[in-house]
């Protein structure tokens, strides 16, 4: 990108005395001490049904942060409607409108409502304040800031017109006429804004189902949309039982789209609808899937102990591993293992776990039952099997909290289930290979999986450097040279996973936005 005149939003840093740590201090205490009560919107009206449920704080899950309802099949088939209509008046708004009223949104969230947001995600989805001013401020605000930039920048490009005495030819950016259906996840606030504002930002209009566990921080960026001048219809607010939302979606002539981050099975079977019911729509609906990921380091022989190891340690276990982007298998040449196991398990042990609002907490507890679950059953598979061997953590508690310890397993076999299947949690799975065997490794990282969603190396020789990169194209679709898988920044890596980590359509890059566009070329004759 040439003329990039965007800046990134900077990331605070909430020093005890700051402006930034007085206004989060006082959001925290709001938060922490009522229940907000969130209704779906759906156009202009706000409803409360019978199907009540609870967000509740992951490392207190005594505590209710937000009482929310379940939209049923009735409610969903009137969003629909109500997102039909409203599409067609939406997508009559000059670009330039919209991208002012993204503008005032982004501000919103930088300097009025960025305590409020920080505060919903640290309590409801167990942030520390650093995960959260990353995520909810800095990566939310930069996905309304640079895809507006992007939309802009994309309408400057007017094809040729040989004589324009005799013909004018010219490009307008729409929306598809339907709807757009958006599921985000709890991980990260900011795709959650990213997935239901950006197909609305070229003109589409949405049913949003935020996730279950992230409901009070995505119903924060629904009100500063609201308040920024989106107008009602646009983006209707439908927390549902996955099924049902997905049934409903895909049995509707106006699906337009689907924009997914979650798991494999579920956008499988959405897909596999879509696909069943393909003779009733009046668009091919655009599917755009961010799904899971066995993300990994490679060390190589020649690679610098230190900043594998910190940067292993901050990729596996910030936020629990719960990044879809964290480290969860490395492999080790035998010659490095016993200085990057120490260093590991030192590191390891220093790691506070506890309340996210404690400033010292590195990491809190795990988003909710089922992943507490699922994350133990890994850990009790590492515990009973002779091929695997916890070196370091392993304890799980859930009688406060979903807390679960940094966990490092080394693995005998590297096509273990614990090397290869997706955990989602703090457990680092670790393959010691052979000095020699360095080809056949590499080999092995894209054969053993069929996700591609991140991966690193490690290695300051040049040469393999320059051949492994060649050789691993397929199996990350953000990879990472010397440091390590996490971190994307909007703009800088664009992001999306390939093979079956999802479709690749690289949220944060020049194109996304472009990609729920249905952009017409007019040909004028004189
Ligand atoms: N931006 C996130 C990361 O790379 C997805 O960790």
């Amino acid at each position: 990108i040439s003329d990039f005149d965007v800046k990134n939003e900077p990331v605070l840093s909430y020093l005890k005395g700051s402006k930034e740590r007085t206004e989060l201090e006082k959001a925290l205490n709001e938060a922490s001490s009522t229940t907000e009560d969130v209704p779906i919107v759906i156009g202009d009206k706000e409803i409360r049904n019978n199907d009540v449920r609870y967000q509740v704080m992951p490392h207190n899950h005594k505590k209710k942060l937000a009482k929310f309802y379940y939209a049923d099949k009735t409610l969903l088939q009137k969003a629909i409607e109500t997102a039909c209509e409203a599409q067609k008046k939406w997508d009559a708004v000059p670009i330039p409108e919209r991208l002012r009223i993204w503008e005032k949104a982004a501000s919103l969230m930088a300097n009025e409502y960025r305590a409020k947001l920080n505060a919903a995600t640290m309590l409801g989805q167990a942030k520390t304040i650093i995960q959260a001013e990353i995520d909810s401020a800095a990566e939310l605000i930069d996905f309304f800031r640079l895809n507006s930039y992007f939309l802009k920048e994309a309408t400057k490009y007017q094809p040729i017109s040989e004589d324009p005495k005799v013909t004018k030819n010219s490009m307008r950016y729409r929306g598809i006429d339907g709807f757009i259906a958006a599921v985000s996840p709890f991980n990260f606030t900011a795709i959650g804004g990213n997935l239901a504002y950006t197909p609305a930002l070229i003109g589409n209009a949405v049913l949003w189902k935020p996730s279950d566990t992230a409901l009070l921080s995505n119903w924060t960026i629904f009100n500063i949309c609201r308040e920024a001048g989106v107008p009602p219809g646009v983006v209707n607010f439908v927390p549902a039982d996955g099924p049902v939302f997905g049934d409903t979606i895909t049995a509707s002539p106006h699906l337009a789209g689907i924009n997914f981050t979650g798991s494999v099975p579920t956008f499988t079977r959405l897909w596999k609808q879509v696909g069943e019911n393909i003779g009733i729509y009046r668009n091919f609906p655009r599917l755009i899937g961010e799904c899971g990921g066995k993300n990994y380091h490679f060390i190589h022989p020649t690679a610098d102990v230190d900043s594998v190891v910190n940067g292993t340690i901050r990729s596996a276990f910030e936020f629990c591993g719960q990044k879809c982007s964290a480290c969860s298998r490395m492999y080790v040449p035998e010659s490095l293992w016993p200085k990057i196991k120490e260093g590991l398990l030192a590191k390891r042990s220093q790691l506070k776990i506890g309340d996210p609002t404690d400033p010292h907490s590195f990491t809190s507890a795990v988003i909710d039952d089922k992943a507490f679950k699922r994350i133990k059953g890994y850990i009790d598979h590492a515990r009973s099997s002779s091929n695997l061997e916890i070196i370091g953590g392993g304890k799980c508690d859930d009688s406060v909290g979903y807390f679960i310890e940094p966990t490092i397993v080394e693995s005998k076999d590297p096509k273990d289930k614990i090397m290869v299947e997706e955990i989602f949690g703090p457990v680092l799975a670790v393959y010691v290979y052979k000095d020699a065997k360095v080809k056949e490794t590499i080999d092995l990282i894209g054969t053993s999986t069929s996700f591609a969603l991140t991966g690193a190396i490690f290695a300051r020789d040049e040469k393999f450097l320059k051949s492994a990169v060649e050789e691993l194209k397929m199996t990350a679709g953000n990879f990472y040279v010397n440091d390590k898988s996490t971190g994307s920044v909007v703009g800088q890596q664009p992001f999306g996973g390939a093979r079956l980590s999802g479709t690749n359509d690289k949220a944060g890059g020049p194109h996304y936005v472009l990609r729920w566009g249905n952009p017409q070329a007019i040909k004028e004759t004189f």
